[in-house]
């Protein structure tokens, strides 16, 4: 098969591939200079002004993140780690939608503690929120599932997200079968499997590349109603 091809082991050269973060002729719209003042209103309006940013910039999924959970399946707790949307921000934490039967679901009812980060290498930029999450309200969920379209609720009923499937031929089946079910239904439900989380975060970490690899790194740290900023080394 052409993927592998260990003539492809040479090329790309991962080694010798290096950005020099914080040049304004790759991110002239970028300001590099973070620091603590950045973060005086509170994380939320930094980590929306940096998803708009990446927006205006053309950044693909600009607000897609990497949620880490953890596994106590194993003799070891372990980390997994995937990507979703987030699809709410606001004071009280960053929200996604999944399936909660899925992985990520188990894990996160297992040990609700995640971690997401954002990252826009265009931007030489990155987000992690740490913290621990809990399923929103119903309401909530209704709301944003009004905002899908029709084929993403047929898919979301179709998939028992994360188990095995014989084929590609089968999910297909089940897609179709699915369809069929709902043929004549124009509002398709929320499925009782499908949900939001918001991670509420105990902890805000901003990072901004900067040239020579002495990055800027301001994190808040969230204690109730008591914050604390503070810069550490790159
Ligand atoms: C850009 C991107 C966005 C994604 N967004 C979501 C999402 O919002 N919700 C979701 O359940 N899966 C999303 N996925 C798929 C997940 O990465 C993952 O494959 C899936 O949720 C199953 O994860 P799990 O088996 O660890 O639970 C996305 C994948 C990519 C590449």
């Amino acid at each position: 098969m052409r993927d592998q091809d260990p003539s492809a082991a040479a090329s790309p050269d991962l080694a010798r591939m290096r950005v020099d973060y914080g040049d304004p002729l790759s991110a002239p719209a970028v300001e590099p200079d973070l620091d603590e003042t950045w973060v005086a209103g509170g994380w939320e309006p930094l980590l929306r002004n940096w998803i708009e940013q990446a927006t205006m910039l053309g950044v693909a999924e600009p607000n897609a993140m990497v949620l880490a959970t953890v596994s106590l399946a194993g003799p070891v707790p372990r980390p997994v780690a995937r990507t979703v949307l987030c699809k709410g921000l606001s004071p009280e934490g960053v929200t996604f939608y999944t399936n909660y039967d899925s992985a990520k679901g188990g894990q996160l009812a297992a040990d609700p503690y995640a971690a997401a980060t954002f990252v826009w290498p265009a931007l030489a930029r990155q987000v992690h929120v740490r913290g621990v999450t809990e399923r929103v309200p119903a309401e909530v969920t209704a709301a944003y599932w009004q905002a899908r379209p029709r084929e993403s609720r047929l898919g979301a009923w179709a998939s028992a997200q994360s188990k095995p499937v014989a084929s590609r031929a089968e999910l297909d089946r089940t897609l179709a079968e699915t369809t069929a079910r709902f043929a004549d239904v124009d509002d398709i439900p929320v499925p009782p499997f499908w949900g939001g989380y918001l991670l509420r975060p105990d902890e805000v970490e901003f990072w901004q590349g900067r040239r020579g690899r002495l990055h800027n790194r301001i994190v808040v740290r969230i204690d109730g109603e008591h914050t604390r900023v503070e810069r550490l080394q790159p």
